[in-house]
């Protein structure tokens, strides 16, 4: 057994008897109660979901296992010369809650290249796509098709105990996870670069490979694994890490559970936001004839895409209530790297005047700015202009999460998800009684 997977079972055996206990002894304690806002309106802030994996703080962001972003990228060993550390070694951590030795983090990183080699049908799945198909769609077909590879799937065909689900599992995941970098650098030689494609480098760490089959020169090793560590894992309620939880509490197989939460990451309000913030970019730098505009300029571009119905791209968020340490993690690196970049500046000026606007128009709750509003510039910079292809990058991160959040939901035996609905007038009833009791005080909601 490998030292990661020996960790994790010494890990589940721990925790184990925690969550027996509460569903034992503390089975209905009220966590949270429901308000009819929440049934409308998504669900929104409603505790019913459990990970340990990370946790969002609406004031201080993401934490891994505990640990902030910068200590992350501080504590995590890195490869020699790198600025950024082995994605390798933050599945160890999202998975064992333990920051990796060097030589802990060198078995992983040798474990995931031992499972890169793809089938010969993904390539030829991908190939059959037609040239002008979305890469997302592509993505999530390709992986999908992998799903004949689960061992899960054939283990429980033929029989296995309950407690032993999260094996199978956890190998399917790392089968996965070392393919991703090669499915996506496939699918962008095919749809960008005639179908010429760079073969793996067997000598590479996961986030310098796909650097290396992407043909993209340093730091873009960096910028990989940076971009692949800061999208792993927002806590469980967010549509994609939820999707993956909801799709395998049926007990369908990694593969299955991921193209799913592909496919709810490729929505405009999730992660194709990325790629959103580059199209109003470009928009913008043709309407400026590629000249910084002024302030006041910037202003009124903001003002105009509100007044026209639209969102800003790249701003607010469902549970965030500051800037996004993803985005300050990534604004660091432009600093460093590439702070004349005519997008960065563009995106610097952003960082000034769009917080105060969308405070002075008074709707969105958090005015500051997310991961997406600086990750695509840096890919842009780096010559990946083709922006459809960004929300793929982040669909390669998110996967990492997504998949030790079911190993874990697996260990734990975490049952079939099935929340309830009622219809509106059953809704309409509960919202009468209450008025009454109340001697019709109404409750402080918004004007619609
Ligand atoms: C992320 C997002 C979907 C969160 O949605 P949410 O939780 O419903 O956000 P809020 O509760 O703050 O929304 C309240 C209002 O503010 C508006 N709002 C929120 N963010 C906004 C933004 N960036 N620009 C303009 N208006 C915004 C909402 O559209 C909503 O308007 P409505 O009452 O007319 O429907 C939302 O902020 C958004 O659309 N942002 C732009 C897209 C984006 O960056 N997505 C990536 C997220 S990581």
């Amino acid at each position: 057994m490998s030292v990661l997977k020996e960790r994790l079972n010494q890990k589940i055996e721990e925790h184990r008897p925690r969550t027996r206990k509460l569903m034992q002894d503390y089975c209905d304690v009220v966590v949270d109660k429901v308000t009819v806002a929440q049934v409308i309106g998504g669900m929104r802030g409603l505790k019913s979901l459990v990970t340990d994996i990370s946790y969002l703080d609406p004031l201080e962001g993401i934490r891994y296992r505990g640990y902030a972003l910068p200590e992350v990228i501080q504590k995590l060993p890195k490869p020699p010369g790198a600025e950024m550390p082995y994605v390798e070694g933050l599945y160890f951590l999202l998975l064992t809650g333990d920051i990796p030795t060097e030589s802990e983090v060198t078995e992983v990183v040798d474990e995931f290249r031992k499972r890169r080699i793809l089938p010969r049908y993904v390539y030829e799945v991908i190939d059959a796509f037609p040239s002008f198909s979305p890469p997302m769609a592509i993505f999530s077909a390709a992986i999908l098709t992998m799903q004949r590879e689960s061992f899960f799937a054939k283990k429980y065909q033929g029989g296995i105990s309950k407690s032993d689900y999260w094996d199978s599992t956890f190998e399917d995941s790392l089968n996965l996870l070392a393919k991703l970098p090669e499915v996506a650098s496939y699918i962008y030689a095919k749809l960008y670069r005639d179908g010429k494609r760079i073969q793996s480098n067997p000598n590479l760490d996961m986030g310098a490979n796909f650097a290396h089959m992407m043909g993209i020169p340093k730091p873009y090793d960096d910028v990989s694994r940076l971009n692949f560590i800061i999208h792993a894992d927002h806590e469980s309620g967010n549509v994609s890490a939820h999707t993956g939880h909801l799709v395998a509490s049926t007990l369908s197989d990694i593969y299955l559970s991921v193209s799913a939460m592909i496919n709810g990451l490729a929505g405009p309000l999730h992660g194709l936001a990325n790629q959103e913030v580059l199209r109003w970019l470009q928009d913008l730098v043709e309407k400026m004839d590629g000249q910084v505009p002024t302030e006041g300029e910037m202003k009124q571009f903001v003002w105009d895409t509100l007044n026209s119905g639209q969102v800003i791209p790249g701003y607010g968020h469902a549970v965030l209530r500051k800037t996004d340490p993803r985005y300050t993690l990534q604004r660091e690196f432009c600093q460093t790297h590439m702070k004349d970049d005519l997008l960065f500046q563009y995106t610097d000026l952003l960082y000034k005047v769009v917080p105060p606007i969308l405070k002075e128009q008074g709707k969105a709750k958090n005015p500051w700015p997310n991961v997406d509003a600086q990750s695509g510039i840096i890919h842009w910079h780096y010559g990946i202009t083709e922006y459809e292809f960004y929300t793929v990058l982040f669909g390669i991160g998110r996967s990492i999460g997504i998949t030790a959040n079911i190993i874990w939901d697996r260990a734990l035996g975490y049952p079939l998800e099935r929340p309830k609905s009622v219809t509106t007038e059953m809704l309409e009833k509960i919202a009468l009684k209450a008025s009454e009791a109340s001697g019709g005080k109404k409750g402080k909601c918004k004007e619609l």
